[in-house]
């Protein structure tokens, strides 16, 4: 089962989160991260920030999850632009080192087989983080997706597009396809943060977690994945049936088991 830690909040969770990512850049100076985009992973980034101080972060990797498909990248809301303004630039990275994956029409019948080739010539992604959406989606893995499936173009869900509304002029202009890591390629990654707040994300993260592993609910394949750690706030875990024991669980936790 994942490991399910409740928060007093979104800023709590990015202390936890980016701890750990510390501690595995501490580690391994060339660490291969996987980045999110989204509201969710934000505190992370913030909490990241403030403790990235003396650290030598100039070899760390990272891979986005998902792009747009048909956007230019210098277009403010492609996952490029978003990564590169809230991750690479703040924290300091080798944008050299940052990928996402290439949403250009005129390469994009082989743009997931690149990316893949690309995350194992880095050896694998060693922390994943990941949002979850209202649909339960994980990455752009919309409902029915496989959890075989590796980076490929997807079409997204009417929910999806109106949920990323906001972050265009309309809902037109949100791309109708994109491009995402698949559910095999997260589950290969060797730790997966699940970040979710508010109560809108309470039903999708009770599925996730409690629910039926099925592809009904994309965010569901993390029961499959070793070494799994939940961070949601009070408001996400509202429908956790056993949020309990969770809470009992990590308080009790033996403090050299980490995260
Ligand atoms: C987008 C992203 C997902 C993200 C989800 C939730 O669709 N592709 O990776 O998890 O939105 O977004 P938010 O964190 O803003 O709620």
């Amino acid at each position: 089962m994942a490991e399910i830690v409740i928060v007093a909040s979104p800023a709590a969770a990015g202390v936890l989160v980016a701890s750990e990512i510390v501690r595995l850049i501490e580690s391994r100076p060339d660490a291969v991260l996987g980045l999110a985009t989204g509201s969710t992973p934000l505190p992370v980034y913030e909490a990241l920030r403030a403790r990235i101080g003396g650290l030598d972060v100039s070899h760390v990797r990272g891979f986005a999850l998902d792009e747009y498909v048909g956007i230019d990248p210098s277009h403010p809301q492609s996952y490029r632009s978003v990564i590169t303004k809230e991750v690479v630039e703040p924290l300091g990275l080798d944008p050299d080192l940052i990928h996402t994956p290439n949403g250009a029409f005129a390469t994009i019948e082989h743009a997931g087989e690149d990316y893949e080739r690309a995350i194992a010539e880095a050896g694998g992604i060693d922390l994943q983080i990941l949002g979850i959406g209202t649909s339960g989606h994980i990455g752009f893995n919309e409902p029915g997706s496989s959890f075989g499936s590796r980076t490929r173009v997807k079409t997204l869900i009417e929910q999806t597009r109106k949920d990323n509304a906001r972050f265009f002029d309309s809902i037109d202009d949100v791309p109708m396809h994109c491009i995402t890591q698949g559910l095999g390629t997260i589950l290969k990654a060797r730790h997966l943060f699940l970040l979710a707040f508010g109560e809108g994300k309470a039903a999708a993260v009770a599925g996730a977690v409690e629910g039926p592993v099925t592809s009904s609910l994309p965010g569901s394949a993390i029961q499959l994945h070793p070494h799994v750690t939940v961070v949601v706030d009070e408001a996400a875990a509202s429908q956790l049936q056993y949020a309990d024991y969770y809470r009992y669980a990590f308080a009790n936790k033996p403090a050299w088991q980490g995260l």
